[in-house]
């Protein structure tokens, strides 16, 4: 390897730090937003997946030493970083994944729809960015709130003429995460163990996990009304606790992005041609009369490949899916109308 343009954010692709041979058939991915309490861990966990051959780090601060410090680690993928909004278009040509984590996080007292002034902007303007320099990329928005920010992206991408449904994907799989967490603390398993399929939305009643459903174990794991009420409530609730335990200073960013980077790890497997990939993902979708759900979904080369269906459920979860539809079709409606009427 040799080092390269070194730090100079004036050459259009500026602050290439380091220059790695090979990788050549390995797949070119942009974090934007990198610099901040996700960006970073992210970033480093990118470096890290040798699925990567060039991993973009766009911010609007920091990112000259975010990369400079994730490029010394010895693995095989380019670090590039690229700072402001004149280099958005240069972070983002020839990408093959997006990953969006920009954007305000929450504080206690707070729920994900008061992001929604700040952040809806943000991810159109780097929504605009992707329609004009990687429109065939897949996107993995993070930025809250997911159930709004997910359709501005859409009609910000059908508005260019480039929106593929299979491509953009909100990204919910925290909520798997802490699901597997939690029902594994109460059925004393191994985590690894266990799979929920949490569905429908990423914000308080719009995250129903189908405890009926966490395969992969025998004999089925069979829940007190007690067991299932405390699992759903603190599931749906764990972003909130985590906002409250930092008390001001952010939400979840360490979970996040080991969530973020398992989710795009699954999303280049899949472009990479691998097989039975499935993971829940908030998407363009028909399982229910809802325009955009979250739901196990089928990867393949192209994005989403297939929507699974939700598979039969309890009287409890047929209540919870009643009981989020109204919440979720509004937060959906505000992000269309926020990217239609501007
Ligand atoms: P943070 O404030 O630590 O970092 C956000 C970063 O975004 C900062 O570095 C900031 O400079 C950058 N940014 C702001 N405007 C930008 C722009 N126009 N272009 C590029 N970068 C820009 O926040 P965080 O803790 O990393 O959280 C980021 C977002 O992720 C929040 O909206 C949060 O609610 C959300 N989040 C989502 C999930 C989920 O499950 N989907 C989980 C945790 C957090
Ligand atoms: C989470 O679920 O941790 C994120 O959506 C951040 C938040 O505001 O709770």
């Amino acid at each position: 390897w040799r080092m390269s343009s070194h730090l100079n954010p004036s050459d259009g692709v500026s602050m290439e730090v380091c220059r790695a041979k090979g990788g050549a058939t390995g797949l070119r991915v942009a974090i934007l937003g990198a610099a901040g309490g996700i960006g970073q861990p992210l970033s480093l966990l990118l470096k890290m997946n040798p699925l990567v051959s060039t991993l973009n780090l766009y911010d609007v601060v920091n990112t000259p030493g975010v990369t400079a410090d994730v490029s010394h680690i010895d693995a095989s993928a380019v670090v590039r970083g690229f700072l402001g909004k004149d280099q958005l278009d240069s972070a983002l040509e020839g990408v093959d994944l997006v990953i969006i984590p920009a954007g305000i996080p929450r504080k206690p007292g707070m729920s994900r729809d008061d992001l929604f002034k700040i952040n809806a902007g943000i991810v159109r303007t780097l929504c605009e960015g992707i329609a004009r320099a990687c429109p065939r990329a897949i996107v993995n928005v993070i930025s809250n709130p997911v159930n709004s920010t997910v359709p501005i992206a859409a009609e910000v991408f059908k508005k260019a003429g480039t929106y593929d449904p299979r491509r953009l994907f909100g990204v919910t799989t925290l909520d798997v995460v802490r699901a597997n967490t939690f029902v594994a603390e109460v059925v004393g398993l191994d985590p690894k163990l266990i799979s929920v399929p949490v569905v429908g939305g990423h914000a308080g009643v719009t995250i129903l996990p189908l405890l009926s459903q966490p395969l992969q174990v025998t004999p089925a794991i069979r829940f007190s009304d007690e067991e299932r009420h405390y699992l759903t409530n603190r599931i749906q609730n764990g972003g909130t606790e985590v906002v409250e335990a930092k008390a001001g200073t952010g939400s979840a960013t360490l979970s996040m992005a080991y969530a973020a980077a398992k989710f795009a790890d699954a999303c280049l497997r899949a472009l990479k041609g691998e097989d039975g990939i499935v993971e829940c993902s908030f998407v363009a979708s028909q399982v229910t009369d809802l325009p955009y759900f979250s739901s196990r979904v089928k990867l393949g080369r192209n994005g989403a490949e297939e929507i699974l269906p939700l598979g039969p459920l309890t009287e409890f979860e047929r209540k919870g899916l009643e009981a989020m539809k109204k919440e979720l079709q509004g937060s959906i409606d505000k992000g269309i109308q926020f990217a239609t009427s501007a």
